[in-house]
């Protein structure tokens, strides 16, 4: 175990919205740790703050106490230790969102290689790293369609490939799978099971299905803000 090297700690990391009598406790003093090549679940009821722990993670939601380290560097300690939270998102982090988020008035093409151009590849690397990822996401004949010509499905394998592009070290998926059927949603686990190993990128998602439960190492359960590790 002493070769694993963490990519994701939290220690006692917590998330209150709002104060006073509507205060609301989504995250109570969560502390696990994550490897490199690990994929991690994290399941739990509506409400539970799976969200709330995974935009924590992402450097999207700032904490209310704890700490956050991220590829061996503290990221959070009673608050932000690094200035450029977007820049580190940006290199480190893959983000699937349980609504997609693509950008509306680019077309499919432009929303994969935006980020990875962002960070300084050239066009041409981009754009032919993000039709292999099309292509094996199944959608790489809409390289030059907008998403709003997309159906949820394929917007959702368009988001995939979208944060795949950047080779970050971390992935995070809140319910990548959602708008996909059956078959293709475990094909789209196991293309991230192989990614996280044949890379070594640490992925989490948040998941309901059940089915999925077996493709990955480590299943974090979470209830009413705590988390359990199995
Ligand atoms: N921006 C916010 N302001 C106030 N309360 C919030 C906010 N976001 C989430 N909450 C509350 O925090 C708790 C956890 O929410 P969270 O979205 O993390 O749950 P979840 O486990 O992702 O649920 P779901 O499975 O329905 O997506 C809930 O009680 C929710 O109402
Ligand atoms: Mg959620």
């Amino acid at each position: 175990m002493e070769n694993q090297k963490s990519v994701i700690k939290v220690e006692k990391i917590s998330k209150t919205y709002g104060a006073g009598e509507s205060a609301v406790m989504a995250v109570k003093e969560a502390s696990f740790e994550i490897f490199k090549g690990e994929t991690v679940a994290l399941l739990g009821p509506s409400g539970s703050g799976k969200t709330t722990l995974i935009t924590m993670i992402g450097c999207i939601t700032e904490p209310t106490g704890g700490k956050l380290f991220l590829d061996g560097k503290i990221i959070y300690d009673n608050g932000w230790k690094i200035h450029d939270t977007r820049q580190l998102r940006r290199e480190k982090i893959g983000f699937i969102f349980q609504s997609h988020n693509l950008i509306p008035f680019l077309n499919v093409e432009e929303n994969v290689t935006l980020v990875p151009i962002m960070n300084g590849l050239s066009d041409e690397i981009a754009k032919n790293k993000a039709k292999e990822l099309l292509d094996y996401l199944g959608v790489g004949d809409k390289l030059h369609v907008k998403p709003s010509q997309l159906s949820g499905g394929q917007s959702q394998r368009v988001a995939i490939a979208r944060s795949l592009a950047n080779n970050p070290k971390i992935i995070l998926a809140d319910e990548p799978t959602a708008a996909l059927d059956g078959e293709r949603a475990l094909s789209v686990m196991q293309l991230l099971k192989k990614l996280a190993k044949e890379q070594d990128v640490a992925i989490v998602v948040v998941t309901h299905d059940d089915r999925m439960i077996p493709l990955f190492d480590k299943i974090i359960r979470v209830n009413d803000g705590y988390i359990t590790k199995e």
